[in-house]
Formats: C-alpha cells, sequence, structure tokens
C-alpha cells in the first residue's frame, strides 16, 4: 500500500546541486539500491554525486559501524548506541556531506537522522527530545532537502533480512531484534515522517524500478 504523497505540492525541481536527499526505512527496504539507481541518473544529467550511509561513510565511522553491528556486543547500552550513531552522523556531516554540498555537489545518503529518531526513540525507548538535541548538534542543524521513507512492514523485512539478506541470511546486532522493535520503528518512520516536511513516503513493496521512478518524478524527471 502506498502511504502517499508529497507533503509538498509544485513545481518541478530541476536543479539538484547542492542538495541533500536521504533515503530512509527498515532494513532490507532496497535503500542501497536506490542509492546507487539515483546516483547514476544524477550523474547522467552532468551532476557531480556523492553517495554516502549512516553508521559509516567516513574512516572513523566505519569503525563506529563494526562496534555497532557486531553481535558480540550485547554490553553496548541504548545510550552508548545513539551516542556512536550520533558520532558516525557528525564525523559524517563534517567530513563529507557539508564539503561536498557546499562544492555544490549533491549528496545522496543511505539513512540519516531519522534513524536514530525511528531505531533508538520509538524502538529502544530514548527521549525523542534528547534525540531531537544530539541530532541538532551532531549535523550542525543540516537538513535534508528531500527525503524519501521506504516503506514496508516489519513482517516483510524480518522474512527479506533472513532471506535475502546481504550477509547470507545471517543478522546482525540491531537485524537481531524481534519483530516488536521493528513494528515500532516503523511506527517511529511514520510519525516522524508527519513532523517533517519534504518527505515522500514510497511503498516499499513495489518492484525497484517502480520506486526508482517515483524518486526521479519527485525530483522534477518525467
Ligand atoms: P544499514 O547500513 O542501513 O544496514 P545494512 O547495511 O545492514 O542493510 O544500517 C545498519 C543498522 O543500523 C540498521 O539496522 C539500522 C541501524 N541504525 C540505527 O539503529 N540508528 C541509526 O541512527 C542509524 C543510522 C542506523
Amino acid at each position: 500500500m502506498a502511504f502517499g504523497l508529497a507533503l509538498q505540492q509544485g513545481g518541478k525541481i530541476r536543479n539538484l546541486k547542492g542538495k541533500f536527499i536521504v533515503f530512509e526505512g527498515l532494513d532490507a527496504t532496497g535503500k542501497s539500491t536506490q542509492v546507487k539507481r539515483l546516483s547514476e541518473l544524477l550523474q547522467r544529467e552532468g551532476l557531480t554525486v556523492v553517495t554516502t550511509r549512516e553508521p559509516g561513510g567516513t574512516p572513523l565511522g566505519e569503525a563506529i559501524r563494526r562496534i555497532l553491528l557486531d553481535n558480540k556486543n550485547h554490553a553496548l547500552s541504548s545510550l552508548s548506541e545513539l551516542l556512536l550513531f550520533v558520532a558516525s552522523r557528525h564525523q559524517l556531516t563534517k567530513e563529507v556531506i557539508r564539503p561536498a554540498l557546499e562544492a555544490e555537489k549533491t549528496v545522496v545518503s543511505s539513512r540519516y537522522m531519522m534513524s536514530s529518531l525511528a531505531y533508538q526513540g520509538y524502538g529502544r525507548g530514548i527521549d525523542l527530545d534528547l534525540i531531537q538535541q544530539l541530532n541538532a548538534a551532531a549535523t550542525t542543524g543540516l537538513r535534508p532537502d528531500f527525503l524519501f521513507l521506504i516503506d514496508v512492514t516489519p513482517a516483510v523485512a524480518i522474512n527479506r533480512m533472513t532471506t535475502f539478506g546481504k550477509k547470507g541470511g545471517r543478522r546482525d546486532r540491531i537485524e537481531a531484534e524481534d519483530i516488536a522493535f521493528y513494528e515500532r520503528v516503523q511506527k517511529g518512520y511514520l510519525e516522524a515522517a508527519c513532523e517533517e516536511t519534504g518527505v515522500y513516503i514510497i511503498d516499499g513493496e513495489l518492484t525497484e524500478e517502480k520506486i526508482a521512478e517515483q524518486v526521479a518524478v519527485r525530483l522534477g524527471f518525467c
């Protein structure tokens, strides 16, 4: 089911130079595929594109990613987990995203600050105001120009993780959470999306091509 539609109506947006585009959604929703497809489309249009992902995207961020996803790290508290995601986000914003946008490049990222609201806020139960404050500090106020939330049900996401997961069905520390966790995360995404402008929710059960088409149309490619 498509939840619908651009919160902002309006004319075509052709100038994507210096714009920041983010994909969000549960695990196994095809975000990295869409990042790749969109960056190829934008490059064909003559734009210089930088792709990123969270957690990671910088040497420090990739080291933090390994800690966060390692199944052996049972001792990691929810607050430490949040702080690590935020640290990775700060490095990425400072080292990669801001400089690229300042150089008029287009940045396309898999995940950004809405992931922390959904996973650590709704999923783990950490205070949403605290997350907003940490996000604001980590990003120095940088917000996406366009945010695509690829929505699938938790059952579909878990089924994809176990059946087609990149790691041959092995689930990392966060993916190992149960369906109730993913239900809270999905609810968090949908609620957070309602509070933001410029968020476009896409039905993640559509084909890869259809999703790419909706993204392209929203960005003004017809
Ligand atoms: P991701 O790279 O999208 O997963 P994968 O490459 O394994 O498909 O994200 C890694 C995990 O981190 C994912 O389970 C979501 C989680 N996550 C959070 O819990 N909070 C955050 O702020 C971010 C950025 C990711």
